[in-house]
């Protein structure tokens, strides 16, 4: 520990803008490959471990069909059925798992926990989810913002709601790509100012100013996983925080809608919002298992050219 050379990604900082460029310009060949039934098996006898403390479809599934599609396998862990959920320390799973595992994802509660396991593994770590953290899923993000409508950068981004995993990794890619966040959160769930080392956002009292302008207009439930105990208390103080047509009038006419999902129509997203036309989130859903595929090719192969 403590001198581990390993790439992992464990946050959205944890890679610089040249990286991402480079993750997402492999993510639109190796999609394009997969689209064409092309067979494209660079991981063939690699294993990919995924730990869930939470629960999960998005992210296993796509982990689990990327690893396949990779030529590898994936082995799907969750707290009840391995040794963590009766005290293994995280160090002695990390220092196990990656023994016998090629790359590991980790879906946890607290940031220090996934820290402590990789500071353990000789192999790399990716994030996937913690409480402070979804780096996967902003990543398929921006990836599909891409796909409909170019670069990021010096884009607005309005977040409305919760103050949460999703947020901090978007105000970690607003520094890296360079695009600004207008943040609506209600009082008493407002941004952790120790999680934050950027100031490419604004904070906007009324949820409607929040989008004036925006070029994407996203949100996400309002409790999230491990927060289900607040859930009656959230519900009364979120109230006026859905992003229905009346927002999204406000951003840009051409702003696109994402939600990480799973959505709970009615409360934080109005069905004429994700179910219609400036909606993205099958596409964002969809991106997870293209880019993930690059991501776990960049942390196993390093940068390969002309594949
Ligand atoms: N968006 C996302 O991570 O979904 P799951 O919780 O289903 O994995
Ligand atoms: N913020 C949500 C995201 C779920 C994918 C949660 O942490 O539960």
């Amino acid at each position: 520990a403590g001198q581990n050379p390993i790439k992992h990604f464990l946050q959205f900082s944890d890679f610089t803008r040249d990286e991402f460029e480079y993750v997402i310009e492999r993510t639109k060949l190796i999609k394009r490959k997969f689209k064409n039934y092309e067979v494209y098996h660079p991981l063939v006898d690699r294993t990919l471990v995924m730990v869930f403390e939470k629960s999960s479809t998005r992210t296993r599934l796509s982990f689990e069909a990327g690893m396949h599609q990779l030529g590898g396998a994936a082995i799907y862990l969750n707290t009840r059925d391995s040794q963590l959920g009766r005290g293994e320390p995280v160090e002695d799973a990390g220092q196990v798992m990656s023994r016998m595992c090629d790359i590991i994802m980790v879906r946890t509660f607290g940031q220090d926990i996934i820290e402590r396991f990789a500071s353990h593994s000789r192999v790399p770590v990716i994030n996937g989810l913690t409480n402070e953290h979804h780096p996967c899923q902003v990543l398929a993000d921006i990836f599909t913002f891409h796909e409909h409508r170019g670069s990021i950068a010096g884009k607005t981004v309005a977040w409305i709601g919760d103050a949460n995993n999703m947020l901090y990794s978007w105000l970690q890619a607003a520094e890296v790509f360079g695009f600004h966040l207008n943040v609506s959160t209600p009082a008493g769930y407002d941004i952790d100012p120790a999680l934050v080392k950027t100031d490419r956002y604004t904070v906007f009292a009324n949820p409607s100013d929040a989008c004036e302008g925006a070029h994407l207009v996203t949100t996400d439930v309002w409790t999230s996983m491990g927060y289900e105990k607040e859930n009656a208390e959230r519900l009364k103080a979120f109230d006026g925080f859905i992003v229905d047509g009346a927002k999204m009038a406000r951003a840009t006419p051409d702003a696109l809608f994402m939600h990480c999902l799973p959505a709970h129509r009615g409360e934080e997203v109005a069905a004429e919002v994700i179910d219609g036309p400036q909606s993205v989130v099958w596409d964002e859903a969809e991106n997870r298992l293209h880019v993930q595929k690059a991501l776990i090719e960049y942390l196993l192969l390093g940068r390969i050219e002309n594949k």
